[in-house]
C-alpha cells in the first residue's frame, strides 16, 4: 500500500498552486533577465558548479516549495542566462515563452511518439508540422520526416538512409568491401564525421571540399568527385551546409544539387542552423535549390527560437527513412508490410520520444509563419548592424559579411601586430569579457586565426546591446593589455 503521506504529496503536487511555484520561477527569470538585472553568466569565474550539488541522495522528500526554492538557488542562480539580451553565445535560443510553457503540457501528457496508438494527437501534430516544413522545403507528396533531438541526429539519420540506398542490405550485413565516401565542405559540422564513425564507414572516408568565403566552394566539388571516381571510390552522399556553424553562411545548394543530380549522388542538406530561413520571404533565397536534396536536417530549436529539443529530418521520399531503419518489433510496430506505417518510430532513431512537435505547432499558432519570419529576420538584421558598427571601429575587424545571425570578428589591440599574440589576446579577451558578467560570446578559429564569434538568438537584443558589446570588449581589452605578464 502506498503510504497516505506519499499519496497526499503526489496529489498536492498536481494542483494549480503547486504548478504556480514553478511558473513563478520561470516568470521571475523572464522578468529579471528582461530588466537586464544581474550578470549574464552568474557563475563567471566559477564555472564548475558541481560542488554545489555534491551531496548524498535524499532519503526523504521535502515540501515542494522547498524544492522549488532549491531549484532557484542551486540551479537557476548558477545558470547561463540566455534570456538576457547580452547573451550572444552558442546557437541556442532565448526560447519563445509560448513554447516554454508548452513544455509542461508535453511532459504532463507524456504521450510517446514511438507509435500512433501511444500518441494519437502527438503523431497527428508531428505529421502536420513535418508536412508544413516539407512544403517550405519544396518537397511534394510522398515526402515526410520526423522530429529529432537535433541536427546531429537528423544528419545521422539522413546518412543512414543514404547508406541504405548505397547498399540495401547494409542494415543486416554491414558495409561489404571498400566503404563509400561522404563528401562535405571543410567547414561542415562534426555531425558528418561523427556519423561516418558511427555508421562504420570510418572518418577517413569523409572527403572535404575546400572553401571559398568560409563555405563550400561549389566550383571545386566536381574536381573532388572526379578525383574520387579516378580512385574508384563510390560516393554515398554529398552534404551541403545551409548555415555554417562558424559563420552562418550558406553553401550554394543549387550548384551542388545540379552536380549531385548529374552524377546520381544523394545530396543531404545540413540546414540545422539555416533552414528556418525558409520561413522568411527575405532570406529564403539563401536556400535556393534545397528541393533537390534527398534529405534535409532542420532544427526548429535554433532559428525558430524554440527550447531544446526540437530538430527535424525531412526526406523528399519518406520511404527513404523507413529504409534507413529496417526494424521489426511486433510488440510495438503493428503496420502491415508494404503499407505506410503511421508509427513515427519506424522512421526515427529514437523509441520513446516526447511530442516536441507540439512546441513547433504552438509557436506557429501563436506567431504564424510571418511572425516567426520577422523574429528570424530581426536576429539576422542585428548581425548586419554589428558588422556595420565594427566597420566604424578602429580596433575591430569583421571576418565576413553575415548571411544570417552569426558574425565572426577579431579584436585588434592597436600596438600589437604579431598574429599569434593577437590570437592569444582574443582568446583571453573572450574569457575576460564572459567572466565580467557583461555579456557572453564564443570564439572559434577561422583560417588559422583565433576570432570572436557572436550568435544573435534573442529577439530582445537591440542595437544598443551591440554597442554595449563592443564597448564592453574594448574596456575588457584595455584592462587585458594592462594585466601583468
Ligand atoms: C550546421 C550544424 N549542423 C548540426 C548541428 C548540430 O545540431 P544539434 O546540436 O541540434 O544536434 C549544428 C549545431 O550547432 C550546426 O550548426
Amino acid at each position: 500500500m502506498l503510504p497516505d503521506e506519499l499519496r497526499a504529496a503526489v496529489d498536492a503536487d498536481r494542483t494549480r498552486e503547486a504548478g504556480a511555484l514553478f511558473v513563478d520561477l520561470v516568470a521571475s527569470y523572464f522578468q529579471r533577465t528582461g530588466a537586464e538585472d544581474g550578470p549574464v553568466s552568474p557563475t563567471a569565474g566559477h564555472l564548475d558548479q558541481r560542488p554545489r550539488l555534491d551531496e548524498a541522495m535524499p532519503e526523504r522528500g521535502l515540501p515542494l516549495a522547498d524544492v522549488a526554492a532549491r531549484v532557484e538557488r542551486d540551479f537557476i542562480a548558477g545558470a547561463n542566462r540566455l534570456a538576457h539580451p547580452m547573451y550572444m553565445g552558442h546557437q541556442v535560443a532565448a526560447p519563445l515563452p509560448a513554447a516554454v510553457w508548452t513544455e509542461s503540457v508535453i511532459a504532463a501528457l507524456n504521450n510517446s511518439i514511438a507509435v500512433m496508438e501511444m500518441s494519437p494527437t502527438g503523431t497527428a501534430v508531428e505529421e502536420q508540422v513535418i508536412r508544413w516544413m516539407c512544403g517550405l522545403a519544396g518537397f511534394g507528396s510522398g515526402s515526410g520526416g520526423t522530429l529529432t533531438s537535433g541536427g546531429l541526429e537528423a544528419t545521422h539519420t539522413a546518412l543512414l538512409a543514404a547508406r541504405a540506398e548505397f547498399q540495401p542490405d547494409a542494415w543486416k550485413r554491414g558495409i561489404i568491401g571498400t566503404p563509400p565516401v561522404i563528401v562535405c565542405g571543410e567547414h561542415a559540422h562534426y555531425a558528418i564525421a561523427r556519423a561516418a564513425g558511427e555508421l562504420g564507414l570510418g572518418t577517413e572516408n569523409v572527403r572535404t571540399v575546400p572553401s571559398d568565403g568560409w563555405k563550400m566552394d561549389a566550383s571545386a566539388l566536381p574536381r573532388v568527385l572526379d578525383t574520387l571516381a579516378a580512385e574508384k571510390r563510390r560516393v554515398m552522399a554529398v552534404v551541403a551546409t545551409a548555415g555554417h556553424t562558424a559563420t552562418g553562411s550558406f553553401d550554394d545548394l543549387a550548384a551542388i544539387g545540379t552536380e549531385c543530380e548529374t552524377r546520381g549522388v544523394w545530396m543531404h542538406v545540413d540546414g540545422a542552423h539555416g533552414a528556418s530561413a525558409l520561413c522568411s520571404p527575405r532570406h529564403a533565397h539563401r536556400l535556393r535549390g534545397i528541393e533537390r536534396a534527398r534529405t534535409v536536417a532542420w532544427d526548429p530549436h535554433k532559428m525558430m527560437l524554440l527550447p531544446l529539443a526540437a530538430g527535424a529530418i525531412l526526406a523528399r521520399d519518406e520511404r527513404d527513412l523507413s529504409a534507413a531503419f529496417e526494424q521489426q518489433a511486433p510488440y510495438l510496430f503493428h503496420g502491415e508490410a508494404g503499407t505506410r506505417s503511421p508509427d513515427q518510430g519506424t522512421r526515427s532513431f529514437m523509441c520513446s520520444r516526447r511530442a516536441d512537435a507540439l512546441k513547433v505547432w504552438v509557436a506557429l499558432q501563436r506567431y504564424g509563419v510571418s511572425g516567426l519570419a520577422a523574429l528570424h529576420d530581426h536576429t539576422c538584421a542585428l548581425a548586419t548592424t554589428l558588422h556595420q558598427m565594427i566597420g566604424a571601429r578602429r580596433n575591430f575587424v569583421a571576418l565576413h559579411e553575415p548571411e544570417s545571425n552569426i558574425l565572426c570578428f577579431r579584436w585588434l589591440p592597436g600596438d600589437v601586430h604579431d598574429e599569434p599574440t593577437i590570437d592569444w589576446l582574443n582568446l583571453r579577451l573572450r574569457e575576460r569579457y564572459n567572466a565580467s558578467g557583461r555579456g557572453w560570446i564564443t570564439s572559434t578559429v577561422l583560417g588559422g586565426r583565433r576570432v570572436l564569434r557572436v550568435t544573435l538568438m534573442n529577439v530582445r537584443t537591440e542595437e544598443r546591446h551591440l554597442e554595449a558589446l563592443l564597448d564592453g570588449l574594448t574596456a575588457e581589452g584595455a584592462a587585458l593589455v594592462e594585466e601583468p605578464a
